[in-house]
């Protein structure tokens, strides 16, 4: 399928024109053409005691990461980079649900303004058609008093061509060839960002229990062949996440969790 290539440039006017109120009061916008990463800008700002609801955005990550130690590939003027630094109330153990919590909050979003169907893929990628379309990377900074302060990274796929993706060496696709519309990304920006100051708001009261359903809801593992990563590898039937984000998976010997690692579908009959 054609991709499209967007050309509107990311604008703090326009971004900030759609702010709810709630936004506009949380969020200190902060644009740049380019940067190391997004996650970078955000720790400078809390180094300097200014960490707490800096939203910071840019066209272009030249040292763009994602979970695990991988590149986030960051070609200028194709997608969304949006880091937020958020000091959340309550023990860390409290927080084990947010990067799931946070996924939802983003495919909500970006739901909303693109029209695509999206699911999400534990623990954090965006789905849309089986491949990958976004994901999220938070970056907890250590105890702020009471608070835990953190980056939370946000990069979805916007219109990205194909020589720009060629080196992802995963099935990966945009929002705008998921939805067949072209994307707006400052109103895609605007309503990450609303939807942000909203929920990450209702977790510091109420932790992330309604979030977790949301995110239940749009579950693209649930009922397929999994195995997850790691020594040794978990395989099974996926059976949803519990009350703190562990996957849940139906194995040979009973039900197991697994609270970190990748997960993979595997091909029919691959279990048997
Ligand atoms: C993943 O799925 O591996 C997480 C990807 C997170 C990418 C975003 S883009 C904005 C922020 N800055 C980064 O360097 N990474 C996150």
């Amino acid at each position: 399928m054609m991709r499209r290539v967007s050309t509107l440039s990311l604008n703090p006017t326009a971004i900030s024109a759609r702010l709810t109120a709630q936004s506009l009061t949380a969020w200190q916008l902060v644009v740049k053409p380019v940067v190391t990463s997004t996650n970078d800008i955000v720790r400078e700002y809390d180094e300097r005691g200014e960490g707490h609801g800096v939203a910071v955005m840019a066209e272009e990550q030249t040292q763009g990461r994602g979970r695990r130690g991988r590149t986030w590939h960051s070609p200028a003027g194709a997608n969304l980079y949006c880091s937020i630094g958020w000091h959340l109330s309550g023990p860390l153990e409290a927080l084990s649900g947010l990067s799931l919590s946070v996924g939802a909050m983003v495919a909500e979003a970006a739901m909303r303004v693109c029209g695509a169907d999206l699911q999400l893929k534990w623990p954090n990628d965006l789905y849309a058609d089986d491949q990958k379309v976004g994901g999220v990377l938070i970056e907890m900074l250590g105890a702020r008093g009471n608070a835990q302060a953190a980056v939370i990274g946000i990069g979805l796929n916007v219109s990205m061509s194909a020589d720009d993706g060629a080196s992802i060496d995963r099935p990966w696709t945009d929002l705008s060839t998921a939805s067949g519309r072209d994307i707006d990304r400052n109103e895609l920006a605007s309503a990450v960002l609303n939807q942000l100051a909203e929920g990450l708001a209702q977790i510091d009261q109420q932790g992330c229990a309604p979030w977790l359903n949301l995110w239940r809801r749009r579950d693209y593992l649930r009922g397929r062949a999994i195995v997850v990563d790691g020594s040794p590898p978990v395989a099974g039937i996926a059976a949803g996440v519990s009350d703190t984000g562990a996957l849940v998976i139906e194995t040979e010997s009973g039900r197991q969790e697994v609270s970190g690692g990748e997960a993979s579908v595997l091909e029919m009959g691959a279990l048997r």
